[in-house]
Order: structure tokens, then C-alpha cells, then sequence
């Protein structure tokens, strides 16, 4: 079993920025995560949420449960030192994905205060960087 978690926005996918993020739906992303899922033999659930809270009391579950997640936490990765606290209580692999490149854009992006707690991050491959985070995180667990 493994985790995919996505914070705010991030169900707009499709409609949201598409020149940024692409024309794909969020549901479009979350088949492409079972799918890739069903190929590595994991059983995959993608939740999204734009709460803040939730998205902490889902890492606490993962933490509880030791699954292993792919978390692309959007806007909070920039500033939510609540959510960097719940991933650095992970009891296995976690893997922060962007769908853009953070660090080819906006300079408020290019912080990350999750990544030092996370096992690495995988950004910039549009919906992409999921599956590679899948694949990755599959060799890990
Ligand atoms: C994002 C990048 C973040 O900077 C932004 O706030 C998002 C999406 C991405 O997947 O590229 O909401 O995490």
C-alpha cells in the first residue's frame, strides 16, 4: 500500500494554470497512479485535500501505519513548518513530487521546507514525476 497525498489546488488540475500544469485532471492523475501502481504490484490511494490539517492528520496515519507516501504537498511546501514536523515523524519512505519545476519559477518556490525531511524529491516531469516517485519509492520500500 502506498500513500499519494496532494495538498491545495491541486484537484483544479486541468483547469488550474494549464500552461503550468497541464491540460490532465486531477482524475486523469490519480488512474495514472493505480495505474502505475497495479504495474509495480502496490496497491496505490490518492487522496487531495486544501486542508492544511487533514493533509497532517493523513502523514500521522502513514506514520502510524509505516506507508510509505508520495506527497506533493503544493503551496504548503513553501511554508508549512506543521507539515514538514508530521513528515519528519515518517516511519518509512516518503517522496515529495512537484508537477512543475519550483525552481525554475517564482523565488517564494524555491524554498522547500519539507525536502530535508523527506527521503528526496522528484519535480519538474509534469504528472510524470508521480510515476517516477511510484517506481522510486517501490525500489525503496
Ligand atoms: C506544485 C508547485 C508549488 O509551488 C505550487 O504551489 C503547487 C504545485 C507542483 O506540483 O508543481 O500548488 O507543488
Amino acid at each position: 500500500m502506498i500513500l499519494v497525498l496532494n495538498g491545495p489546488n491541486l484537484k483544479r488540475l486541468g483547469t488550474r494554470e494549464p500552461d503550468v500544469y497541464g491540460a490532465e485532471t486531477f482524475e486523469d492523475l490519480a488512474e495514472l497512479c493505480v495505474a502505475t501502481g497495479r504495474e509495480l504490484g502496490e496497491h496505490v490511494e490518492v487522496r487531495q485535500t486544501d486542508d492544511e490539517a487533514e493533509l497532517v492528520s493523513w502523514l500521522h496515519e502513514a506514520a502510524d501505519g509505516r506507508i510509505p507516501v508520495v506527497l506533493n504537498p503544493a503551496a504548503f511546501t513553501h511554508y508549512s513548518y506543521a507539515l514538514r514536523d508530521a513528515i519528519a515523524q515518517r516511519t518509512a519512505p516518503l517522496v515529495e513530487v512537484h508537477i512543475s519545476n519550483p525552481a525554475a519559477r517564482e523565488e517564494f518556490r524555491h524554498n522547500s521546507v519539507v525536502a530535508g525531511v523527506a527521503t528526496g524529491t522528484i519535480a519538474g516531469f509534469g504528472l510524470r514525476s508521480y510515476v517516477l516517485a511510484l517506481h522510486a519509492i517501490t525500489q525503496l520500500s
